[in-house]
Formats: C-alpha cells, sequence, structure tokens
C-alpha cells in the first residue's frame, strides 16, 4: 500500500481558472504523481525536458550539425501506431456512436477509467500543458488543457501546438476549455528503474462527445497521446462542427498560384499515409506554379461573411510519415527537417548521429533501427517502422503561406478526396455536384496502411477519411457534410468544387502507372482549370474526367498509355464496386441521407447495372 500522497506543486500554480485548478486537482489526487509542473512553454523548458529525456534513455541527441536541437526516440515495439480497435466514442446514446466506432456508455467507461488511472502517476511528474489549437487571436479561441504523465508528450506538443504561459493568460478565469487526460499507464514503485518508452498493455483512447472530454491511457504514441491533434480537432470538433454548423476534417490546406498569379485555396482529404503531407508541400514540376502550405493533417471550415467556407489549420506542428520522405519526393519536408527542432520517433540512426529511413537514397552501410538493433543493407527487415514519424515545426516550412496564421483562415476553391486504390478509381475526376461530391466522400475507399494497428492493404471504406475520427454517427456526418452544402442565405454557388483523385493506381506488373509527388502539380492544374471553366473533360459515370489530352504533360516521360490507364472508367470494375457501396450504405439504416441512395441510383443506372 502506497502512503497518503505528497504532491509537490499541487498549491503552486500560475492560474486562479476555477474550473482548471479543481479538475487538476482532482486528476492529481486520483493519479497520485510525485509532482506537478505548469508547462509554460519556453525553450528553456524545452531544453530541460529534452535534456532528462537524454538521461532517462528515452530520447538520443542528434549530430548537432546536420541536426539541430534534435532528437531520436524509439517506442516500445508495441506502442507504434493508432488503435482504433482501442478507441471509444462514449455518447450517451449509443445511436450517436454509429456502426463505424467503438461505443461504451460513459458511466460505464468511466468507471473502468478511473480504476486505470488511480495511482496510475505513481513516481512520476503530471505536467498540465494549456494549449490551443488554431491562432490564439482568433475570436472563439480552442483551448484545452492536456494533463499528462509524459514529458515526450510535452515536448511533442510544444511542436504540434500553441501552447504555454501565453495561452493559460488567454484563458483567463473563466474560458471554456477541453480537458484531456493522458496517462502512459505506467507507475513507478519507490526505487523500480524506469524504461526508455513506458506504456501498458492495457489501451483507451476515449471520447466524451456531450461532455467534450478526451481520456487516453496507456499508449505514448503520436495518435493516441497528443490529445490536441486526432482526439481534440477531429473527434471532439466534428461533434462541435455539427451541433454549430461548422466542418472538422482530416484535410491538408495548400495555397496554389497560377503562372498569372491567381491564386486558389486547396484543401485535401486522404487516409493516414496517403500523401497529405506530400501534397501539402509539393515542389511543381509545371514551370510558373507555386504551391504554399497552410496544414498537412487538418482542416477546421467555417463559413465566412462572404458565404464562402474559410478553413484554419489548428496545429503548429507537422507530424509525418517518414519512409518515402526524401529530397526527390518531398524537398520541403526535407527543408523543414534541416533547420532542426524536431523529434523523429522509430526511424534509423546513423552511425554519426543522423536519421535514415527507407527511400531516403542509398542505405548507410550500418545504422541503428527502430529496435535499437544493429542494421545493415542485407538486413531482411526494414531499419525504419512503416510508420515513424517525424515532428517539427511548421514554421520551419521554406513554403509556409504567410496566412497561415489569420484567424480567419483562407476560402477554399476546391476540396479533393482521395484514396490508394490499385484499381477502380481514377486519377482525377470532377463531381456533378456538391450532392454528387458528398456521395464520392462518403464511399471513399482505401488500402489500409501501417498508421493504425492492423493488417494493411486491406480495402475498406474511409468516408472522407474520416473513419477513424468522426465523433459521431457517420449516416449523421454525411447529413451534416449534405446540410452544409445549402449554404448560407442561398450562397450555395459559392462553395467549393469537389473532386476524387488516386495517385496510386497500378498497371498489371504493379507499377505506379502515375508518378505522383510534384508531378500532382498537373492535376492541380487541371482542377485550377474546371474551377475557371476552362479544362477539357468528359462526362462518365462517376463524373468529369480529363482525357490525356486535358492534362498539361509536357516534359512529362511517362507513357501516354499509363496515363490513359491512370484516367480509365472500367465499367467491369465499377460494376463491382456497386455491391460494396450497396453494403457500406447499408449499415447506417434510417441515418443514410436519402439522396445518398439516390446518387447511388444515379451511378448504377449510369453504368446500366440493376
Ligand atoms: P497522415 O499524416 O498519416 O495522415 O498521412 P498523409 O496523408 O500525410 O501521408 P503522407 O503524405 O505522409 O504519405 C504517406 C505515403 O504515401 C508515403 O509513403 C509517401 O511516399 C506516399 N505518397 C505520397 N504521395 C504520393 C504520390 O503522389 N504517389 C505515390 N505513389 N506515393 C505517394
Ligand atoms: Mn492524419
Ligand atoms: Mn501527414
Amino acid at each position: 500500500m502506497t502512503a497518503p500522497a505528497v504532491i509537490a506543486g499541487l498549491d503552486q500554480h500560475p492560474t486562479s481558472h476555477p474550473r482548471l485548478l479543481a479538475w487538476v486537482r482532482q486528476i492529481a489526487e486520483l493519479t497520485t504523481p510525485d509532482s506537478i509542473v505548469w508547462c509554460d512553454g519556453s525553450e528553456d523548458e524545452w531544453t530541460r525536458l529534452t535534456a532528462e529525456l537524454v538521461t532517462a534513455g528515452s530520447l538520443v541527441r542528434l549530430d548537432p550539425v546536420k541536426r539541430p536541437n534534435s532528437f531520436w526516440a524509439r517506442t516500445d515495439p508495441s506502442d507504434v501506431a493508432r488503435v482504433e480497435e482501442r478507441t471509444f466514442i462514449c455518447s450517451v446514446d449509443e445511436a450517436d456512436c454509429g456502426p463505424t466506432n467503438n461505443w461504451m456508455a460513459p458511466s460505464e467507461m468511466k468507471q473502468l477509467m478511473t480504476e486505470l488511472y488511480r495511482g496510475c502517476m505513481r513516481g512520476r511528474t503530471m505536467y498540465v500543458i494549456p494549449f490551443c489549437m488554431g491562432p490564439l487571436d482568433a475570436e472563439n479561441p480552442m483551448f484545452g488543457v492536456e494533463i499528462t504523465d509524459s514529458a515526450y508528450v510535452v515536448a511533442s506538443m510544444r511542436i504540434m501546438t500553441r501552447m504555454g504561459t501565453n495561452v493559460l493568460e488567454a484563458m483567463g478565469e473563466t474560458a471554456d476549455f477541453v480537458p484531456a487526460l493522458h496517462s502512459v499507464g505506467a507507475p513507478l514503485e519507490p526505487g523500480q528503474a524506469d524504461v526508455p518508452w513506458p506504456c501498458s498493455t492495457t489501451k483507451y483512447i476515449s471520447h466524451f462527445p456531450e461532455t467534450r472530454e478526451i481520456w487516453s491511457f496507456g499508449s505514448g504514441y503520436g495518435g493516441n497521446s497528443l490529445l490536441g491533434k486526432k482526439c481534440y480537432s477531429l473527434r471532439i470538433a466534428s461533434v462541435m462542427g455539427r451541433d454549430e454548423g461548422w466542418l472538422a476534417e482530416h484535410m491538408l490546406i495548400l495555397k496554389l498560384t497560377n503562372p498569372a498569379g491567381k491564386v486558389h485555396y486547396i484543401a485535401a482529404a486522404f487516409p493516414s499515409a496517403c500523401g497529405k503531407t506530400n501534397l501539402a508541400m509539393l515542389e511543381p514540376t509545371i514551370p510558373g506554379w507555386k504551391v504554399e502550405t497552410l496544414g498537412d493533417d487538418i482542416a477546421w471550415m467555417r463559413f465566412g461573411d462572404d458565404g464562402r467556407l474559410y478553413a484554419v489549420n489548428p496545429e503548429y506542428g507537422l507530424f509525418g510519415v517518414a519512409p518515402g520522405t526524401d529530397w526527390k519526393t518531398n524537398p520541403n519536408a526535407m527543408r523543414t527537417l534541416a533547420a532542426g527542432n524536431s523529434l523523429f520517433t522509430n526511424v534509423a540512426r546513423t552511425d554519426d548521429n543522423d536519421i535514415w529511413w527507407e527511400g531516403m537514397g542509398e542505405p548507410p552501410a550500418h545504422l541503428t533501427d527502430w529496435h535499437g538493433d544493429d542494421w545493415t543493407p542485407d538486413s531482411d527487415q526494414v531499419s525504419s517502422h512503416p510508420n515513424s514519424r517525424f515532428c517539427a515545426p511548421i514554421t520551419q516550412c521554406p513554403i509556409l503561406a504567410p496566412e497561415y496564421d489569420d484567424p480567419r483562415g483562407v476560402p477554399i476553391s476546391a476540396i479533393l478526396f482521395g484514396g490508394r486504390r490499385k484499381t477502380t478509381i481514377p486519377l482525377v475526376s470532377q463531381s456533378r455536384d456538391w450532392v454528387h461530391g458528398v456521395f464520392q466522400g462518403a464511399t471513399l475507399s482505401s488500402e489500409t496502411t501501417a498508421a493504425a494497428v492492423g493488417q494493411v492493404g486491406v480495402v475498406r471504406r474511409d468516408p472522407m477519411a474520416m473513419l477513424p475520427f468522426i465523433g459521431y454517427h457517420a449516416g449523421d456526418y454525411f447529413r451534416h457534410w449534405i446540410a452544409m452544402g445549402k449554404g448560407v442565405d442561398g450562397n450555395a454557388d459559392k462553395l467549393p468544387s469537389i473532386f476524387y483523385v488516386n495517385w496510386f493506381r497500378r498497371g498489371d506488373d504493379g507499377r505506379f502507372l502515375w508518378p505522383g509527388f510534384g508531378e500532382n502539380s498537373r492535376v492541380l492544374k487541371w482542377v485550377v482549370e474546371r474551377l475557371e471553366g476552362e479544362g477539357g473533360a468528359i462526362e462518365t459515370p462517376v463524373g468529369f474526367v480529363p482525357r490525356a489530352q486535358d492534362l498539361d504533360l509536357t516534359g512529362l516521360d511517362v507513357p501516354t498509355a499509363d496515363i490513359e490507364l491512370a484516367l480509365e472508367v472500367r465499367p467491369d470494375e465499377w460494376t463491382a464496386e456497386i455491391p460494396q457501396i450497396t453494403e457500406w450504405f447499408d449499415k447506417f439504416g434510417d441515418k443514410l441521407p436519402a439522396v445518398l441512395w439516390s446518387e447511388l441510383d444515379a451511378l448504377k443506372a449510369r453504368l446500366n447495372v440493376t
């Protein structure tokens, strides 16, 4: 039995916000940490915490010249990705959770997790992180406070969010905030040595949509532990958006300027590890076109007074898939990382204290792999986990658009949905109208990736790339999307046009038919041409699709036959898709908006499927 806890710092706090103080005290008394630290977000704090993590063996400092102020982390091999099976939406009514989420009654989950949290921070420090998703000078700043017993989480939150003293000050004594509780779930007995990556075999990532609370237990991995990201900015925020008439989406935001200087802002939703970070930082291969970055993972979209849909990136950092990132595929990510101040998790480390991962040119003769073992090019395993990640400040991105910090956001001209499909889905198609675009989004499909625990490469429906992130019933979510299409005050014509892309279609021998990455600028050009009533297209059963000659392919070294295959709409493939869509829609029963059934009927009619 442990003695009644004496918690250092319990009575010293840099705020007098009553609700916040009461919550912190309640959690401290439940979890009994050794001490409490209120995070100020300073450089000193970062330096102290990273030094402590280095001493503890949780981080390794990388070469100060090549990777200034940057660190290498390895997780426990069991704690490498989001855990969808362990993610719960604890709505009061099960019908508000829906068939695509796991549900448990809030009282039951709270009872269960309270017992897990009891004493769970023993021997550890409890950190209190005040943070704000989106600009702090927004009309209604979106506050959160994360309590965590992981210094790695504090360091990562400092990169990924606006956090610290200025947030706490802006909260004053009355601001509303999302309480987000996190523990690695690994208490230490007196004298017990810590491990480099503490975590628990019991994991819960729980959301209470009505009370806007997040309770996470057992995992240190980013998507499960940096609670401002998926948990707040997608699952909880999607519920806020449903209630208040806006959208919280798994979307990048980019600014595209054509050679004449005309600007369009584009948002794009692709499932995890399907190309958002890469597209957001794209370096166009066509002359005169310019891409600037606003966000690479999450967009909050609200109507402006002018009836257009404005997007804000709630995050402040990039948490990107490492493997495949290279000077050829994503030079702007490489430049962002070269500026330092970054955390690398589950990549490989070189003998001269740099990092390396698959896809980054020729492998060195020797590496320390993500397990901490020796690795050589003869090794039969990859050196970096397929879901290894870099975490870097977005302000270091050399092509960051100046308006990334504008609390009003940027007006979106086009929304792209995209998935990873070897077959069926053409390189790009334009929807016929908003409802057809919502149909494309609602039936979006993709092969699973390493970003979530589970089998890789299985085709599943991933509506709007939000399958793991919708904080309520997906049928209601589709209804909300349809309702957004009414616009405000008859301004429906100002809505973005919706497109569906697939960079991942393959030929018979498995080769990618489209070269992707920077060459995707050619598709963006066509999108803009369509917006401006120019680009050519043929009307197919699945929307407007360019012919090869409608795309600017100047200087592209790819056989036209491959481009044609990438663009092909094959009736046989689409006919095979119909029963899958029907089965998918059937899941939602009465909650599926009738207009989506009508869209499916119209598609069947166009395909001559009965
Ligand atoms: P999350 O951050 O998990 O939400 O994923 P993301 O959508 O940001 O994915 P990211 O841009 O990091 O891409 C992940 C994988 O897709 C990497 O292996 C990339 O190399 C690959 N990829 C990205 N863009 C393209 C492309 O245009 N073509 C091909 N073939 N692969 C791509
Ligand atoms: Mn993501
Ligand atoms: Mn990404």
